[in-house]
């Protein structure tokens, strides 16, 4: 088999490059903040599942624990151990908010995506009605697309489609030109899609929406786990991603700037009208996942510091440094891969086969990998994946309009392999083998 690793970059050559003298990230250190890869069924079999949930670090996990050990009562009382847990729960929001590049006000936690946008959709389809214009994608999880498609036809309101390319799964921000008009309320698109891997510019297509007026609301959840953006730079109106995919806790974060979360209708009790962090969410926190959704972003610091970095550096420094160094690494495993799936006449990658990212400025190709098999269906190519050890899945992920609008029958679906900066070259190797094994030998 061909060689298609990149060689390593040095990083001292490397304008790319965030620390001064690192040549790769390192993964010995990386890898043992995770305690799953000491697990049985987990430290032999490489995982490529990471798109439907990552491996939680170390951090995550002790907090967890220290919490339901130590703080496991209501919060926010005047006892030792309910103001601790008040004061965890505040501390993390506290540094999810300088982390992301906006204020704690503006981060709300939910008990997922799929619910942050619901209620975002419901807050929304009490402003919107007839004459005004919803503009949504068929690239996106159906959490992002659906509930607002049911609000725009509840509340009067015309929906839009912006639509893939269907020979390539992208979206042309040419398209979303044509869909703009002064009537334009609000547009919902992803960071990056959760079958096709490429990223959007999230910044250029919000400045775009907000010429006309409109609110942005962009899914980043298959973005986030590569590298957390400066959402504050990126002017979107609505942020949202899922921490469980983030290497922390079950809980949905959804970052509302621009003043969004006075616009939209409360949510909430009405007594809570007035708190910002309450407005938008009417599940009622969980105190122990919020308390401990923070911890990653330690697990990101001492990664940062590890590699170079100053221990004073703040948060957004800090996560914004090793994002970079994450992608360069991820960019690394992507290219034999899609090379390889690009080559097979047997099978039908779907996303771009050419690489960019990992550099500032750069699009990033997210190591999401999606191919349709066209001599066996994707559940028997899943199926012969896992049983030569490489954890992976097939169906249509819940993006089930993205593949009506490239061709692929949603029933058996995408094969796909997803993998994160903890991924190994040695666990690349095992899946080209194992793809070898079971698209070209026939
Ligand atoms: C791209 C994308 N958006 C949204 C969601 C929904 O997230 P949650 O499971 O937190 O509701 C998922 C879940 O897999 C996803 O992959």
């Amino acid at each position: 088999m061909p060689n298609r690793y990149r060689e390593p970059i040095d990083r001292q050559q490397s304008t790319a490059s965030p620390y001064a003298r690192v040549v790769d990230l390192d993964l010995s250190f990386v890898r043992s903040q995770f305690p799953a890869f000491g697990a049985p069924g987990l430290s032999d079999q490489p995982f490529f599942e990471n798109a439907g949930g990552s491996f939680a670090c170390a951090q995550t996990i002790d907090a967890l624990h220290r919490y339901y050990t130590e703080t496991k009562v209501q919060p926010y009382a005047e006892y030792a151990a309910s103001a601790t847990a008040g004061e965890q729960m505040d501390a993390s929001r506290t540094k999810w908010a300088q982390a992301l590049g906006v204020t704690s006000d503006e981060i709300q936690f939910g008990p997922s995506t799929s619910i942050n946008t619901y209620v975002l959709a419901k807050a929304f389809g009490e402003i919107l009605g007839a004459g005004d214009e919803v503009i949504v994608t068929n690239q996106d999880h159906e959490a992002n697309t659906g509930a607002m498609r049911r609000m725009a036809k509840a509340s009067g309101a015309t929906l839009r489609e912006w639509r893939v390319d269907p020979a390539t799964g992208l979206l042309d921000p040419e398209g979303l030109a044509a869909l703009l008009t002064s009537q334009t309320r609000l547009v919902c698109f992803p960071h990056c899609s959760n079958i096709v891997g490429q990223e959007n510019d999230v910044a250029t297509l919000t400045a775009m929406a907000h010429k006309v007026g409109a609110r942005v609301v962009v899914d980043g959840v298959s973005f986030a786990p590569h590298g957390l953006p400066d959402v504050g730079a990126l002017g979107v109106d609505v942020y949202l991603f899922s921490l469980y995919k983030v290497y922390s806790v079950h809980q949905g974060l959804m970052v509302t700037a621009n003043g969004i979360t006075d616009d939209l209708p409360n949510q909430g009790h009405y007594f809570n009208a007035e708190l910002a962090n309450k407005r938008l969410t009417p599940a009622g926190p969980d105190h122990a996942q919020e308390a401990c959704a923070g911890a990653v972003l330690d697990y990101m610091h001492a990664t940062h510091v590890h590699h170079g970095g100053s221990t004073d550096d703040d948060l957004r420094t800090a996560v914004a440094s090793v994002s970079q160094l994450w992608q360069m690494h991820e960019t690394q495993l992507v290219e034999p891969v899609v090379g390889w799936l690009g080559d097979h006449d047997d099978v039908r990658l779907i996303g771009p086969s050419s690489i960019s990212g990992g550099s500032a400025g750069e699009m990033h190709r997210c190591p999401t990998v999606a191919f349709v098999p066209r001599t066996k269906s994707s559940a028997e190519v899943a199926s012969a994946l896992v049983a030569r050890g490489i954890l992976c899945g097939s169906g249509d992920f819940y993006a089930r309009r993205l593949l009506e609008g490239i061709d692929v029958e949603p029933d058996d679906g995408v094969v796909r392999v997803s993998w994160v900066h903890y991924t190994a070259r040695e666990d690349i190797d095992r899946l080209l083998g194992a793809l070898q094994d079971v698209l070209a030998a026939n």
